[in-house]
């Protein structure tokens, strides 16, 4: 006869076993696991192409995979900025450095037009990091709507224009070895903060994104070579957020050297920062009740601390 102690442990012991599995996949991927990068540097020269590449964590990478070997193309939109950008990582070695600029928040762009420049090149990744909200006391019906789809259009539908335009060519460099598609998303997107909204469904849009293009390349019919991801984000230090670097919150660079780590590791979806990941985790055990309720007070006083240096 099966005692209730039995049955007890035995679902304690099912229950953990999830738990386990991902504690060892954690130890795995932030403590373990060599870095793959060079596996994208087939064929040589091997262009990385990096969005929101004239600051923050877009910069940062670029120096970062630039000092790895990568040849880069990337993307701006201020002509004297990017221009710099460009010019300091060239000094770094000999590869190649192109760019483009465009409005990513602008509604229409003729993407076809945008990569025909490079489609001669072996392109092997692709970062696409650009993206940003604004934080704002209003709410979106106080906002105008150009506003609130430009929100929309930065952090959802440029990155999955670009991508619809380069996946032809991104396959034909699949077919010399493995090609990564990664989208830069935001701790928002899974706990939908107060006035941050519109960031959030968008980024929560590159999730479902990364999956369901990752599912096309990968089993629907032969797999072509091309994988995707998406980099759950949380604090950095950076242009558009000037905050205290922390471990929590590290500086653009060290986040780029995390990420470039962590780049192809073969999870969808993934925190690059392992602090990230502690507290993505922690979020999930407190549920959304508590995680709703610290947020909001949480950007409450981010909002009256801003008024008071406004
Ligand atoms: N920093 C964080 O705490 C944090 C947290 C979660 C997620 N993220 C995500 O990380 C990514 C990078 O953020 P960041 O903090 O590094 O920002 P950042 O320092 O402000 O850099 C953003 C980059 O994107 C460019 N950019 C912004 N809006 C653009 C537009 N409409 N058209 C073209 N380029 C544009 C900027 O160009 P300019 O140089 O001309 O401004 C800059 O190169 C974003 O996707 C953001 O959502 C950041």
């Amino acid at each position: 006869m099966v005692s209730t102690v039995q049955i007890l442990a035995v679902a304690g012991v099912v229950l953990l076993i999830p738990q386990l599995y991902r504690f060892i996949n954690f130890i795995w991927l932030y403590f373990l696991r060599p870095s793959t990068v060079h596996e994208y540097l087939h064929h040589p020269p091997t262009y990385a192409l990096i969005t929101g590449a004239s600051d923050g964590i877009g910069k940062a990478v670029a120096r970062e995979l630039y000092d790895k070997g990568f040849n880069l193309i990337l993307h701006g939109r201020n002509e004297e900025k990017m221009r710099k950008v460009a010019d300091e990582i060239r000094a770094r070695g000999a590869h190649d450095v192109r760019y483009f600029l465009a409005d990513a928040s602008a509604p229409s762009h003729d993407f076809a037009r945008m990569v025909e420049p490079y489609k001669d090149l072996n392109i092997t990744l692709v970062f696409h990091n650009v993206g940003s909200s604004d934080f704002t006391k209003e709410r979106i019906d106080e906002q105008n709507e150009s506003y609130v789809l430009g929100i929309a259009q930065r952090n959802a539908i440029f990155p999955l224009l670009l991508t619809r335009a380069l996946l032809p060519k991104l396959r034909l460099s699949a077919r010399n070895g493995p090609v990564l598609v990664a989208f830069v998303g935001s701790q928002a997107g899974d706990i939908s903060p107060p006035r941050f909204s519109v960031y959030a469904a968008s980024k929560s849009f590159l999730i479902a994104l990364t999956r369901g293009l990752d599912n096309d390349e990968r089993v629907w019919g032969a797999p072509t070579g091309i994988r995707f991801e998406y980099l759950a984000v949380g604090q950095v230090q950076s242009n558009s957020l000037r905050v205290q670097a922390s471990l929590s919150s590290p500086t653009s660079e060290r986040f780029a050297k995390a990420v470039v780590a962590h780049l192809g590791c073969g999870w969808r979806r993934y925190a690059p920062w392992m602090p990230h990941a502690v507290m993505q985790w922690a979020m999930e055990f407190l549920g959304e009740k508590a995680v709703d309720m610290f947020t909001a007070q949480a950007i409450g006083q981010m909002l009256e601390e801003r008024e008071k240096k406004d």
